[in-house]
């Protein structure tokens, strides 16, 4: 397995190139099996999960090709079944059950199961599937969503944490070939359903309100192929602003959308760290010594829960408490223990990490256990004095587009070895 190893205290300086958004291109991906005509998508970026979601669209039976960050997905003849093996490694992969069920009537796919995060259910997708008319079966650790029409109906998605990002996708890819209009109340805003929905409207669908708790579907019979500029990364952005802040260095983000990241700009501001607009490009720096800042994660536009554990090692920086509810997800604390092998100093308290900031944070070897945890302990450890070695680093692979390679360009001491030879 291999490590980041990072030698801190270095502040970060340069330009670095925002990739295309992971959680866009995942759903956008899969909606190609929408069409029986080949669908060209532009800066997919070149992750773990994307290729991983290539092998499942493969196993389903589409082609796809992929050359300097841009993939055709040509999903002439599919079958409807996914296998555990491959739905099992990937959460996001659920959202082939929308397009599945649309084209073919049917859909077969592994119940996802949790991760490191939390339960992870999918009741408000299999609820938004039998709105539209669907069959739902759970049997053997697999969801049978079957249908003979899938017909119009309104349908409330809102869960216990608020609206569902990958159930919005689901439901809303299912509606465009459905009979009649689909009204989704409680949907997710956040950006990377507006970027599906505006790629099904390039592919002919009818879709209002994208964006906003309400989305409007009307069916039509069949979509066609489209091209597609996935949008930037507003959590990889989000990621490179806090270590910009974190090393009091001075960063450009090139591509970044500053209009999706409004309530982290807002925050980091809060904590000392400003943030301009330079054409299209975002500029980090620190504007004052580091401050407390209390955050809650929330839905979009709200502050995000993939921002979170990235934000709590800039606050840990601060001197002085901060408080950390999140909102969303039941266990999405994993950093903190590792963290603290770094010096921090951090107790939870149910939703809340109670973050005492201030203490300088010094190197030691951390466990990455998540994707969003990894790029926590890889910010700490580019401030921290002394050598942090950061292990298991396939999490970040999931979503981070060469890492290591992209914060060496800003300065960065910080080399990717084996395990074991670190
Ligand atoms: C998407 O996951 C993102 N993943 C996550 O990013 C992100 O953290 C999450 O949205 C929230 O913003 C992708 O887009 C691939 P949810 P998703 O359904 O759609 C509960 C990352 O780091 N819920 O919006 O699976 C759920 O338990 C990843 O890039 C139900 O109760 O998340 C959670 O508490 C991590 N029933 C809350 O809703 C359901 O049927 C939000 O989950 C579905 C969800």
């Amino acid at each position: 397995m291999e490590s980041f190893l990072i030698k801190g205290g270095v502040p970060l300086h340069g330009e670095v190139t925002i990739s295309g958004s992971k959680n866009a291109a995942l759903p956008i991906m899969a909606a190609a099996l929408l069409t029986d005509e080949p669908c060209v998508l532009h800066r997919v970026p070149d992750l773990s999960d994307t290729r991983f979601m290539v092998k499942i669209l493969e196993s389903l039976g589409a082609t796809a090709r992929s050359e300097a960050g841009t993939l055709t997905i040509h999903a002439r003849k599919i079958k409807g079944y996914a296998d555990y093996d491959l739905v099992r490694k990937m959460r996001g992969s659920i959202c082939i059950a929308g397009p599945l069920l649309a084209r073919l009537k049917r859909a077969r796919i592994s119940l996802p199961g949790g991760c490191i995060i939390g339960a992870r259910p999918i009741n408000l997708h299999l609820k938004g599937f039998a709105a539209l008319g669907a069959k739902i079966k759970i049997e053997g650790g697999y969801v049978e969503a079957s249908v003979r029409k899938l017909t119009g109906n309104s349908v409330f998605l809102g869960g216990r944490a608020g609206p569902t990002v990958l159930g919005t996708a689901n439901v809303m890819m299912a509606a465009t070939l459905g009979e009649g209009v689909t009204v989704i109340e409680s949907a997710a805003c956040e950006p990377e359903v507006v970027d599906l929905a505006n790629f099904l409207q390039a592919m002919g669908a009818n879709i209002a309100g994208a964006g906003s708790p309400t989305i409007t579907i009307t069916g039509v019979p069949k979509l066609h192929g489209a091209e597609h500029n996935i949008i930037p990364d507003r959590i990889e952005a989000a990621t490179f602003l806090i270590a910009a802040g974190a090393t009091d260095g001075e960063v450009t983000l090139k591509g970044a959308r500053g209009d999706h990241l409004r309530a982290v700009i807002d925050k980091l501001s809060e904590a000392g760290v400003a943030v301009e607009r330079s054409g299209a490009n975002l500029v980090a720096r620190r504007k004052s010594r580091l401050k407390p800042a209390d955050v809650t994660t929330m839905p979009y536009a709200g502050f995000p829960t993939d921002v979170q554990a990235q934000m709590m090692s800039l606050l840990a920086l601060a001197p002085g408490i901060s408080i950390i509810t999140e909102r969303i997800f039941e266990s999405r604390f994993m950093h903190v223990s590792e963290l603290a092998r770094l010096g921090a100093d951090i107790e939870i308290e149910g939703p809340s990490a109670i973050v005492k900031g201030g203490r300088p944070l010094s190197g030691a070897p951390v466990m990455a256990s998540d994707l969003r945890a990894s790029a926590a302990l890889v910010i700490a450890g580019l401030a921290a004095k002394g050598s942090t070695q950061v292990n298991r680093i396939y999490h970040l692979d999931r979503g981070y587009e060469g890492m290591d390679l992209k914060l060496r360009g800003l300065g960065a001491r910080i080399a990717r070895v084996e395990e074991q030879a670190a």
